[in-house]
């Protein structure tokens, strides 16, 4: 999509996603582990990617989304998704992310939703990017942790999953204003070094 850019990390390329991604969507999103920590159906209907794939690109299209398909840079083969919701009014982002199955446990969310909050800050204009994450998650609390993010408490039974209500815990990252005087440096005087 021509609004979003691809994001290259160390392992990683985040791109836009394509209506071609729907049945490996389908597939991946279709796993119980990863539907019992997310508002996912399980089990994950037919036409649903197609749908879900086709609102993210209008959301990015209208300014009120980002959303990235995380795939391993060099086979390109999908692994994930992170998504901000964007709220312009208050120049903050919802996170939300998933990654497939056979790949946790190798910092590949991190990887990934470490640099979707720097794009909000850097290329959106984002002030605060914020998530949670059902209390019994944890794995999910340690990566907003490892991506800088602070826990800013608890939402007792804000969810009801599969008919249980569920506590979720609340995680937010502000952007620090630059250092005094910083901003105001015309870029013409950051030269690089010859
Ligand atoms: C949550 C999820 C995205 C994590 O993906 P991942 O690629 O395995 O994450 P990372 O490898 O970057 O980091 C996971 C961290 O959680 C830790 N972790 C895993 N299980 C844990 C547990 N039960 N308790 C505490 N920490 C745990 C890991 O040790 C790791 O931390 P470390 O690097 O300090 O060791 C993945 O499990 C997932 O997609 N789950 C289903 C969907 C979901 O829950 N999404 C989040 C909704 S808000």
């Amino acid at each position: 999509m021509e609004k979003q850019p691809i994001l290259a990390t160390r392992r990683l390329l985040l791109r836009a996603f394509d209506p071609g991604d729907a049945r490996e969507v389908q597939r991946l999103c279709g796993d119980y582990a990863v539907a019992a920590t997310t508002l996912l159906p399980y089990p994950y209907p037919d036409g649903l990617a197609e749908v879900w794939i086709a609102s993210l690109r209008e959301g990015i299209e209208r300014g009120d989304a980002a959303a990235f398909a995380v795939t391993l840079a060099g086979e390109g083969g999908l692994i994930g998704g992170v998504r901000l919701r964007i709220d312009t009014d208050h120049a903050r982002g919802e996170l939300g992310f998933w990654v497939a199955r056979r790949c946790w446990g190798r910092g590949y969310a991190t990887e990934a939703v470490r640099a979707v909050i720097e794009y909000g800050f850097s290329t959106l204009g984002l002030h605060r990017v914020h998530a949670h994450h059902f209390s019994r998650n944890p794995a999910s609390g340690r990566v907003m942790e490892k991506c800088g993010m602070v826990y800013e408490g608890r939402l007792r039974h804000h969810v009801r999953k599969w008919g249980v209500y569920e506590d979720v815990d609340l995680w937010g990252i502000v952007r620090e204003p630059p250092p005094h005087g910083e901003a105001q440096i015309p870029s013409p005087l950051r030269r690089t070094p010859v």
